[in-house]
């Protein structure tokens, strides 16, 4: 009998590879998965049901069982897995394959790996897949970047898994090279600044109301049924219903609060700090991240360094409007920062990206979708070349109508020593945009003080150096 040839490969069966293996069956493709630890292959031999899946024992067989040109995905854990899977594909698979890795990888690691298999005649796409396990079963956001003869052969298969908003699919070609991971962890980086945020929430309303779980709940599910539409707002509120096994508290109360990270926050910071472009949002949520893991600093700092005695604010309706303005008006200028980012990159590195389109597939599937983002592509929609969000007409008047209510927030906030990092951030990146002086004069003038660095003049073109009153 022949054997039957699979349309896909996945390697990786863990959670993401598994759940995305079955959507892709799901949409009438069959594929043949594989994982270097064999328990895995075995189990989705047992669970693959009427499925056209096929479990390969090892690396020959599994290149052997899909129909050529393949078309392999990589769900490993990014880093070094990713080369260690490429060296031992790399002699068994022919010009004209493709090569999905759909992990966190960073993009400079995407882009060397694409230059080093193009000498081989190997597609390799970097592929960013978001919305966790449930999104990888039921329909995730996709973000595949690299060449464009490539993404047309996969398109089909992508359009099929991915989220669907208005029967609209959420993938999209984002462009050339690393492009795809690099929106990737421009996502992942709004995902940490959205989230340090909403934590901020948590802590203003429960430390200054003294706010209970149940009430909790109630105002972040109110919260979902306005503006602040979101998936984290949703999740949110559904995590502080959840009562914990072991003792019957809530959940919430029982995690130790020290935060974890992979580190794709990060890396857009970095990457940000490279290119010189603000993400002051960004940078706090990982900051206060950081923060965070010094927990037994923390306990012992908390015994001997003051803070100011808390006032309760008694009215925790008329507290938590004041909050969902401030938080909407900094999730605006969160996205703001991240596709100022995205714009300034695409040029750097020839991307060619277009801001709707990475904006449209973010409406669904992914872990930041928001029914702002609707809005936000909107704008784009009408002014692509737009060089900062908050200079639309339509965003600038969101910000200008609640960004009282960040103010009042951070004051509330600073008077009970609560820190707000994220919040803090988020206005004064909007105060720094709008301020049309800044006293970065004086920087210059320390500059040229100190070391004749040199300053430009308000009144005429060129470089200039002054002899300073040099007392010292
Ligand atoms: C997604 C998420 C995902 C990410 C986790 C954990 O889009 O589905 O961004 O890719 O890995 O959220 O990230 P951290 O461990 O860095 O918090």
């Amino acid at each position: 009998m022949e054997q039957q040839l699979y349309d896909y490969g996945m390697i990786g069966l863990g959670t993401m590879g598994l759940n995305l293996l079955y959507n892709m069956c799901d949409h009438g493709y069959s594929v043949a998965g594989f994982d270097s630890d064999i328990s895995k292959v075995e189990n989705l031999k047992k669970s693959k049901g009427d499925y056209q899946i096929y479990g390969a024992q090892n690396i020959k067989e599994f290149l052997d069982v899909l129909k050529k040109p393949r078309a392999i995905m990589l769900l490993v854990p990014a880093g070094h897995i990713v080369d260690l899977v490429i060296e031992e594909l790399k002699p068994l698979i022919s010009p004209s394959d493709i090569i999905m890795d759909c992990g966190n990888s960073h993009f400079t690691d995407t882009d060397r790996r694409i230059e080093y298999l193009a000498k081989d005649n190997i597609h390799f796409m970097g592929v960013g897949v978001s919305g966790g396990e449930s999104g990888a079963r039921y329909g995730p956001s996709i973000m595949p970047g690299g060449s464009k003869e490539a993404y047309e052969r996969v398109a089909p298969m992508l359009e099929a898994v991915s989220a669907k908003i208005k029967n609209e699919p959420c993938v999209t070609y984002i462009g050339r090279g690393s492009s795809g991971h690099y929106v990737k962890m421009v996502h992942n980086g709004i995902e940490y600044g959205l989230m340090q945020l909403i934590a901020e929430c948590y802590q203003l309303l429960k430390e200054i109301t003294g706010i209970s779980n149940e009430e909790l709940h109630v105002i972040f599910s109110n919260w979902n049924n306005g503006p602040l539409q979101s998936y984290l707002i949703e999740i949110t509120s559904l995590i502080f219903t959840q009562k914990d096994d072991l003792t019957q508290n809530f959940l919430i109360d029982m995690i130790l609060d020290s935060a974890h990270q992979k580190g794709t926050g990060k890396w857009m910071s970095q990457n940000a700090m490279d290119l010189q472009v603000p993400v002051p949002a960004i940078d706090a949520a990982v900051s206060a991240r950081d923060l965070s893991a010094f927990k037994n600093e923390r306990v012992s700092a908390s015994q001997k360094l003051k803070g100011p005695v808390t006032n309760l604010f008694n009215n925790k309706n008329e507290f938590a409007k004041i909050i969902e303005q401030a938080l909407y008006f900094s999730m605006i200028t969160t996205f703001s920062q991240g596709i100022s980012l995205m714009r300034l990159a695409s040029i750097e590195y020839k991307y060619d990206l277009n801001p709707e389109e990475v904006v449209k597939i973010w409406r669904g599937g992914c872990i930041i979708r928001a029914s702002l983002l609707e809005n936000i592509r909107l704008v784009f929609q009408q002014n692509p070349e737009l060089q900062n969000l908050m200079e639309s007409g339509e965003i600038s008047e969101k910000l200008n109508s609640s960004q009282e209510e960040v103010r009042k927030v951070i004051k509330i906030a600073v008077d009970n020593g609560i820190p707000v990092p994220g919040f803090m951030a988020s206005l004064s990146y909007y105060d720094g945009y709008r301020k049309g002086w800044l006293p970065s004069s004086l920087l210059q003038a320390q500059r040229d003080f100190f070391g004749a660095h040199t300053y430009q003049r308000i009144d005429r073109k060129g470089n200039f150096h002054s002899q300073w009153n040099q007392k010292i």
